[in-house]
C-alpha cells in the first residue's frame, strides 16, 4: 500500500514508522531541516522507539517537502499537521487541514485521507461538504509525547470512522485499521470501527475525561502528601469502583447531573469546605 503522510510531528512521524514496516511510506513537511533528519534516519523529535526504529528496522520511508508529487499516487494520505486551540478566536485552527485537503484533491481526487489532527465535533462532516471531497475519515490519535511509538505498537484500541451509510468508505475505514494493528506488537487491539462526529465525540470525551482525572488527583494530593499514591491501593480501589460508577452512570442515577451537589455521593467533598 502507498501512503503518504503530512505532517512529521509526534503523530505524523510515529505513525509513519509504524506503517512503513509493510507499507511504502512517505512523509511530508514544510520544514527541510526535519526532511533531511528523517531521510538520514534520525530522529527531529525526543522519542526512544522512534530513534531505534529508524536506526536498526527495514523501513521503506522517504521525507519530502514535495508536497504534489508525494500526494499523486498514494492509496491514502494521513494528515497529522497542526490544529492548535485559539483562544481569542475559542475554536481550533484546521486552517493546514484544509490546505492539505485542498492539495490531495488537486493531485490525486482517488486518495483516501484519513485525519488523524484533532478537530472539533462535527468537523469531518462539514469539511466534506465544504471543499467537495467525499473520501475522508477521521481516526482519532491517543499517543503521549516522548512515547508516541511505543503507544502506537502497543496501542489501547484503534479507531477508525466512516461517513454513516457509506459502505465503501466504510470498508476503506476496515482496511486502515487492519494496517495500523499490523504495525503494532500487540496483537488483541479492540478496533472500533464508528461514523465519523462520533469518533471525534469520543476523542473529545477521552481527553476530558483524562483532564478530569488530573484535576481529581491534583485536587486530593495535598491531603495524601508524604505518602505513596499514585500506584497505591487508593487508585486500586478506583479501578475496582469505576465498573460500579460506569452502571450508575450508564443507569442515569445520576438523573440530573446539574443536582449533584445534593447527592449522598457528593456530600464529602463538599463537606471538605
Ligand atoms: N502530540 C500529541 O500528543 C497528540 C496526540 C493526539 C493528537 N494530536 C493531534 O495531532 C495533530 C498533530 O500533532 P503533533 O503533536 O504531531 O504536532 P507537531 O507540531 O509535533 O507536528 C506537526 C507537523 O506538521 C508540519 N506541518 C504544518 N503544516 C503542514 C502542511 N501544510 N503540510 C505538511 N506538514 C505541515 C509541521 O511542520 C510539523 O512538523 C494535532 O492536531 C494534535 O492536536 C497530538
Amino acid at each position: 500500500m502507498k501512503i503518504t503522510i503530512a505532517g512529521a510531528g509526534y503523530v505524523g512521524l510515529s505513525n509513519a514508522v509504524l506503517l512503513a514496516q509493510h507499507n511504502q511510506v512517505t512523509l511530508v513537511d514544510v520544514i527541510q531541516e526535519k526532511i533531511n533528519l528523517i531521510n538520514q534516519h534520525k530522529s527531529p523529535i525526543a522519542d526512544k522507539e522512534i530513534e531505534d526504529y529508524l536506526l536498526t528496522k527495514d523501513l521503506d520511508l522517504t521525507a519530502t517537502m514535495d508536497a504534489g508529487s508525494a500526494y499523486s499516487d498514494a492509496d491514502y494520505v494521513i494528515i497529522s499537521t497542526p490544529t492548535n486551540y485559539d483562544p481569542e478566536k475559542n475554536h481550533f485552527d484546521t486552517t493546514s487541514v484544509e490546505a492539505v485537503i485542498r492539495q490531495v484533491v488537486e493531485h490525486n481526487p482517488n486518495a483516501v485521507i484519513v485525519i488523524k489532527s484533532t478537530v472539533p465535533v462535527g468537523y469531518t462532516v462539514s469539511v466534506r461538504e465544504k471543499l467537495r471531497c467525499s473520501n475522508i475519515l477521521f481516526s482519532p490519535e491517543f499517543l503521549r509525547e516522548g512515547r508516541a511509538l511505543y503507544d502506537n505498537l502497543y496501542p489501547s484500541r484503534i479507531i477508525v470512522a466512516a461517513p454513516r451509510g457509506d459502505e465503501s468508505l466504510y470498508e476503506k475505514a476496515r482496511q486502515f485499521s487492519e494496517l495500523l494493528k499490523e504495525g503494532a506488537i500487540k496483537k488483541d487491539v479492540p478496533i472500533l470501527l464508528t461514523d465519523l462526529t462520533e469518533a471525534e465525540a469520543i476523542k473529545l470525551f477521552a481527553n476530558t475525561y483524562l483532564a478530569l482525572r488530573v484535576a481529581f488527583f491534583n485536587e486530593y494530593e495535598p491531603t495524601y502528601s508524604g505518602k505513596l499514591f499514585f500506584g497505591s491501593r487508593i487508585i486500586q480501589d478506583l479501578k475496582e469502583f469505576k465498573e460500579m460508577s460506569d452502571v450508575i452512570v450508564s443507569n442515569r442515577y445520576a438523573a440530573d447531573l446539574a443536582d449533584v451537589k445534593d447527592k449522598v455521593y457528593t456530600r464529602d467533598l463538599y463537606m471538605r469546605d
